[in-house]
């Protein structure tokens, strides 16, 4: 399938640096970009660096003969699948409810048959004035979606309405707009990820060094599948993938009780590195040091959170997967984890050496036809891998 193709104009404001990030998350979402920048917008952002980022020419002025000849900007305007303003300055928009065309940005948007998001941004009294809402309120009878603007200190020094939506919230308009590739479309998954962390007192407690990682480039994947993803996760430093609901969870037997209360599913990947064991007891008073020498925590089993949902009577998804992180013996520990928690495939990682916590994992899928070594080394391309594995599987 031919990949989205996205017509990002950039208005000029403070803002504009931002739209270099979006370009960035674009293209690492499988889209092709083509960017405009208004005059004011090179202010801020010089047609080079969009260049380098977008991969492709930078387009800036109306009367630029070369491109009327290889392009005009009927063709430009026509050839996007959606057309994205921003940062969408007043003045952007003021012309866009006109319908006025003197610019290259304006006579785009006079000209797309195509629909519009924009991610406006200006100060607050600009948003707020009278002239901009009755824009705001024409430009949506027109067709127009929009992002944000969120609350915030503005870089003028005032606060509230009018900054421009970070660009993880601007491309998950866009996927929401233009949809995804389809191929999971009306598909729910539940995810785990990250660690767990066991209460010992209030202040303290056991947990592991799992990022997250895996699982959130899990999550992102099935996302851009068109999925529905539910993520549930433990206590990580990463922010949430486009387009996924996310669960915070910090004990095994929360992440137990968030995944059930979203099944059924279609799909279960089970990637958190889950404690199998909790202390006993969580004190409710923080725990004085005393002058033994030793001190000992009983501890009770945790829920199988993977074993429990490859086993649900009612419940069960298509396809459920886990992970077998594994410091040795990866292929025996792997079979026996496959027969004994009931899953259709695990995948199985050595841990032993710079998996935790870095973009590298190196794994191998056991199911009922054998091990099938994942290509690549990372764990886009293992998230990648069980993209198409899921699919063939539904
Ligand atoms: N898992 C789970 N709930 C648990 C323990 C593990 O859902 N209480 C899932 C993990 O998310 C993973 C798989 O089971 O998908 C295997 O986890 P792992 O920790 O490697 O295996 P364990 O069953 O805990 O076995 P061991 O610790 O002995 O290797």
């Amino acid at each position: 399938m031919d990949p989205k193709r996205i017509l990002l104009i950039v208005g000029g404001g403070i803002a504009a640096y931002k739209s270099l990030e979006l370009i960035r998350l674009i293209k690492k979402a499988g889209m092709d970009v083509r960017v405009v920048l208004t005059r004011a917008a090179q202010e801020f952002v010089t047609p080079l660096s969009a260049a380098a980022l977008s991969g492709d020419k930078v387009y800036t002025d109306l009367f630029d003969l070369t491109d009327e000849t290889e392009m005009g900007h009927i063709m430009l305007s026509r050839q996007a699948d959606l057309v994205v303003v921003a940062p969408a300055t007043a003045d952007l928009m003021a012309k866009a409810t006109q319908g006025m065309a003197n610019d290259l940005a304006s006579t785009l948007l006079l000209a797309t048959d195509k629909p519009v998001l924009m991610a406006p941004a200006m100060n607050v009294r600009m948003w707020h004035h009278a002239a901009t809402q009755r824009n705001l309120a024409q430009l949506k009878v027109d067709g127009v979606s929009f992002v944000g603007p969120e609350e915030g200190d503005m870089a003028c020094g005032e606060f509230g309405l009018g900054r421009l939506s970070e660009p993880e919230a601007i491309l998950a308009a866009i996927l929401g707009r233009i949809g995804h590739s389809g191929a999971l479309n009306g598909r729910k998954v539940v995810i785990t990820a990250g660690p767990t962390f066991e209460p010992l007192d209030p202040v303290r407690g056991l947990t592991n060094r799992s990022s997250g990682r895996q699982g959130y480039a899990i999550a992102e994947r099935l996302a851009r599948e068109g999925a529905e993803v539910v993520l549930v996760s433990g206590p990580v430093a990463l922010p949430t993938p486009p387009g996924v609901r996310r669960v915070d969870v910090e004990s095994a037997q929360d992440m137990f009780d968030a995944v059930h209360a979203e099944l059924p599913a279609d799909i279960f990947v089970g990637v958190a590195a889950v404690a199998d064991w909790r202390p006993k007891e969580a004190a409710t008073e923080k725990q004085k040091k005393t002058a033994e020498p030793e001190m000992t925590v009983t501890f009770v089993k945790n829920p199988d959170i993977l074993e429990a949902v490859s086993k649900h009577l009612e419940m069960r998804p298509r396809v459920v997967i886990g992970f077998a992180a594994e410091t040795g013996s990866l292929e025996d520990y792997a079979k026996a984890k496959l027969a004994s928690k009931g899953c259709d495939a695990i995948v199985a990682n050595n841990v032993s050496e710079g998996v935790f916590g870095s973009a590298h994992n190196s794994a191998t899928l056991l199911d009922l036809s054998g091990f099938t070594p994942i290509p690549g080394d990372t764990k886009t391309a293992v998230a990648d891998f069980l993209a198409d594995y899921i699919q063939k599987k539904l």
